[in-house]
């Protein structure tokens, strides 16, 4: 069995505990033993450690305190956007036997690695005893389904990442028509070039992860969302002359970029936005809370379009939660399953975090108008993976996606198209 550090030293306390209360004489025969469980508390592993998004894990844990009044909310987590260095740090402390008792994690591809591992159990009970399975989108429960239709985790929510965000201000200072929307990625470089003549940073950008974001959005917005899949199925071949020219379109929009890219994380590239330094910004829509705590409102001081290309798409990914293997308080990490799955969780969590519920039984006028259109668009779009966060590949392959990313465009990248659609390829096995 694994068990936490935390969870073990609290049996080393209780078990002294009892210990010294048998020595003292105060647990005669007869009377009920003192419990090991004096106290129970769930532990919770994410990302979401600055900004909107702590907000939005904070505004949880309240719901979580209010419907389990007994248990504690650990936030067991680190610092990181994206989860990429995350994930490295989960994978340490599992391998280490010193997991938390539930993690983040996107539904999809992302969680094969931990299943194949040992390292979550199946929850499908859970989906029946809440009554799950009615309650979120067919699609979403075959993304979290495994072959044999298990399933290891419970969605919060669901982003949309083909998300362009531009501010109208610096657009109509330069000519160009904050209302136009992309058809494909060619008419907007031609804006790009527009604003980098005229000294404006035309897109801003942050680290790897972002830069694969972009790169994700890039090949949807290039090849449509048929082929787009098909890089994920195998059916959408690699090496073929259209993926060639997705990856020319990314390098050419990378040649756009802040030079800062790399110091920086996706709430300051949004913030280049905010603040009228940069024109568009490529990012999921967790970005719309940072547009929403600067008090701006859609349409007259930010825009929210879907990526060059990419209308008519739903580019998709959910963070959902796991049960963790071996841990000592199964009872109080089903409990945190219980509230991220409510109601009354997804509604209070999602308000904040910019994501659409998952559920699909709750009150959409509660939501931001950004919000309902994303609802509208997920009920009648067309539904892809992301392959930055989870959704489309497991998370081997996503990190040699994004070493390629790094070795092509990164700091002293060497920029050759073909050796980095020949590095995606192989990544892709
Ligand atoms: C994603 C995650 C989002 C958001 C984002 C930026 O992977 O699904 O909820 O946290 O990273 O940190």
């Amino acid at each position: 069995m694994r068990v936490t550090r935390r969870t073990t030293a609290a049996v080393a306390t209780a078990t002294a505990l009892v210990m010294t209360l048998a020595a003292c004489g105060g647990a005669s025969s007869g009377e009920a033993e003192p419990s090991l469980r004096t106290h129970t508390d769930v532990g919770v592993y994410t990302w979401w450690a600055a900004g909107v998004e702590k907000t939005g894990l904070d505004v949880l844990a309240e719901v979580f305190e209010r419907q389990h009044p007994d248990i504690e909310f650990v936030n067991d987590g680190v610092t990181g956007g994206g989860g990429s260095a995350a994930k490295d740090h989960l994978q340490s402390r599992l391998e280490n036997q010193d997991p938390p008792d539930t993690f983040l994690v996107h539904a999809g591809a992302e969680l094969e690695d931990y299943i194949r591992d040992g390292y979550v159990v199946d929850v499908s009970d859970l989906y029946k005893k809440y009554g799950l399975t009615d309650v979120f989108p067919e699609d979403l429960i075959d993304q979290l389904s495994t072959d044999d239709g298990k399933i290891y985790s419970v969605p919060s929510n669901i982003h949309r990442a083909n998300v362009m965000w531009a501010n109208p201000t610096v657009l109509e200072a330069n000519g160009i028509d904050p209302s136009a929307r992309y058809e494909n990625i060619g008419a907007f470089i031609a804006d790009l070039e527009k604003l980098d003549q005229a000294g404006v940073t035309p897109l801003s950008i942050g680290t790897t992860w972002t830069q694969v974001h972009l790169l994700e959005t890039v090949l949807l917005g290039t090849l449509g969302p048929q082929a787009y899949n098909g890089l994920w199925d195998g059916t959408t071949d690699w090496t073929s002359p259209e993926v060639t020219t997705a990856l020319e379109n990314f390098k050419t929009l990378m040649s756009y970029t802040n030079d800062n890219r790399e110091d920086i994380d996706w709430p300051d590239a949004t913030k280049m936005i905010i603040d009228g330094e940069a024109a568009f910004n490529i990012m999921g829509d967790w970005a719309v809370s940072a547009f929403d705590e600067a008090d701006m409102t859609l349409g007259s001081d930010y825009v929210a379009v879907p990526a060059p290309g990419t209308a008519g798409s739903f580019d998709f990914l959910a963070d959902s939660f796991t049960m963790t293997a071996g841990i000592l308080d199964p009872e109080s990490t089903e409990a945190w399953l219980d509230t991220v799955s409510s109601k009354e969780g997804q509604v209070a969590f999602n308000k904040i975090k910019g994501s659409i519920p998952a559920r699909t039984d709750v009150d959409r006028s509660e939501f931001t108008e950004y919000q309902r259109m994303a609802i509208k668009s997920f009920e009648e779009d067309a539904i892809v993976s992301s392959l930055a966060h989870g959704a489309a590949v497991p998370v081997a392959q996503l990190d040699a996606v994004s070493q390629a990313t790094l070795k092509f465009v990164g700091p002293d990248g060497h920029g050759d198209v073909p050796t980095f659609q020949s590095q995606l390829a192989a990544a892709a096995g």
